[in-house]
C-alpha cells in the first residue's frame, strides 16, 4: 500500500440547506457529530447543490445557508477540530459528480426511492439533478476518501450506492477511492412529528416541528398539542407500535436528558400525559436556548462566518483536489 496510514478515521456528512433545522436534525443528526472530532476528522457540509434539485428562492437558500453554519457552530461543532464548509465553495464536487455520472447505471438511479419520492412530490419539476443526485453524492464521499458516512435510515440507500460505485471505478482503475461505510450512530434517535407520530419529523409539517430557532413559547405550545395516544391508560410507556406519539415523546426527552426508557417511566408513573408533555417541551427548550442564543450571536458577526467558510473551504478543496487530479488522469483527461 502506497497510501500514508493516518492515526484518525475519516467522516464525513452533509445536510442540505433546504428548510430551517429542526429538533429532528439535531438530535438525528448534529448532536451525534459533536463528540466525534477528538476520535474522527471530520468534514461536515451545507450540501447547497443538492438543495436546488428542488426550485428554490435564492435570497431565501443564501440565508439559510449563512445560518445553519452559526447553528452548526453554535451546537458545539467548533470550526477549528472540524472542516465546515459551503459544497458549491468547493469546485470539486461539481467535477466529480460529472465524472462519478458517467459511472452511474440508469437502472440504479432508477431504484432510488428518494428520487421516486421526491418525483412524486414535485411532479411539475422532474429535472435530471433530482436523478443523478446521488452520484453527485457519491461525489460528496469520495473526493474525502471518508471512511464513514454518519447518515440517518432514509440515505442508507444512497450510501449503499456510493459503495458500488467507488468499488465499479477500483475495479476498473485500480484503488482510487476508499470504499467508505455508513455510521448510524447508536444514540442518533428518530424524531418523528409530534403531530402525526408516523412520518418523520420535517418542516413540510411545521405544527409538528420544532425549529432551533423557534421562540420559546412557540416550542411549548407545539409540545402540549402534540398527539398522544388514543389509548385509555393515559400513562408514560414506552411502546412504539402501540403508542407511537408518547414514545417519539419519550425518545425526545430521553435524547435531551440523558435518561433511559425505565427512569423516565418511573420519572412519570402516576401522571397524565398533561403533565409529561410540558415537562418534554421545557426539557426541550432548556437545551436550545444555549443555541439559539450563540447562532444568534453568530449571524451578527458576518465576517467570522464567512472566515469559518472560507478557511473550510480552503481546507476541503486542498483534499478533494487531491483525489479529483487522481481521478483526471485514471480517465484519460489531458492533463492541462
Ligand atoms: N443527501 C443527503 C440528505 O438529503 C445530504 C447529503 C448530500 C449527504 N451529500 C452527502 C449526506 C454526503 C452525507 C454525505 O440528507
Amino acid at each position: 500500500m502506497q497510501e500514508v496510514t493516518e492515526a484518525k478515521k475519516r467522516m464525513l456528512s452533509g445536510i442540505q440547506p433546504s428548510g430551517d433545522l429542526h429538533l429532528g436534525n439535531y438530535l438525528g443528526a448534529m448532536k451525534n457529530w459533536i463528540g466525534l472530532a477528538d476520535e474522527f476528522d471530520c468534514f461536515y457540509f451545507l450540501a447547497d447543490m443538492h438543495t436546488i434539485t428542488v426550485r428554490q428562492n435564492p435570497a431565501d437558500l443564501r440565508r439559510r445557508t449563512l445560518e445553519q453554519m452559526a447553528q452548526y457552530i453554535a451546537c458545539g461543532l467548533d470550526p477549528e477540530k472540524n472542516v465546515l464548509f459551503v459544497q458549491s465553495h468547493v469546485h470539486q464536487h461539481a467535477e466529480l459528480g460529472w465524472v462519478l455520472n458517467c459511472y452511474t447505471m440508469f437502472g440504479e438511479l432508477s431504484r432510488m426511492t428518494q428520487f421516486k419520492d421526491k418525483s412524486a412530490k414535485n411532479a411539475e419539476n422532474i429535472n435530471g439533478g433530482l436523478f443523478t443526485y446521488p452520484a453527485l453524492m457519491a461525489a460528496d464521499i469520495l473526493l474525502y476518501q471518508a471512511d464513514l458516512v454518519p447518515v440517518g435510515h432514509d440515505q442508507k440507500q444512497h450510501c449503499e450506492l456510493t459503495r458500488d460505485i467507488a468499488q465499479r471505478f477500483n475495479g476498473i482503475y485500480g484503488n482510487v477511492f476508499k470504499v467508505p461505510d455508513p455510521y448510524i450512530p447508536k444514540t442518533g434517535a428518530r424524531i418523528m412529528s409530534l403531530n402525526n407520530p408516523d412520518s418523520k419529523m420535517s418542516k413540510s409539517m411545521p405544527e409538528g416541528c420544532v425549529f432551533l430557532m423557534e421562540k420559546p413559547e412557540d416550542i411549548q405550545r407545539k409540545f402540549k398539542r402534540a398527539i398522544t395516544d388514543s389509548d385509555t391508560e393515559n400513562c408514560v410507556r414506552y411502546d412504539p407500535e402501540n403508542k407511537p406519539g408518547v414514545s417519539n415523546l419519550m425518545s425526545i426527552y430521553s435524547s435531551v436528558t440523558g435518561r433511559s426508557f425505565e427512569q423516565i417511566e418511573k420519572e412519570f408513573s402516576g401522571c397524565g400525559y398533561g403533565t409529561f408533555k410540558p415537562a418534554v417541551g421545557e426539557a426541550v427548550i432548556e437545551v436550545l436556548r444555549p443555541i439559539r442564543e450563540e447562532a444568534t450571536r453568530l449571524l451578527a458577526d458576518k465576517a467570522y462566518l464567512e472566515s469559518v467558510c472560507r478557511s473550510g473551504a480552503e481546507k476541503a478543496s486542498y483534499v478533494a483536489e487531491k483525489t479529483l487530479r487522481k481521478v483526471y488522469k485514471k480517465v484519460g483527461f489531458l492533463p492541462r
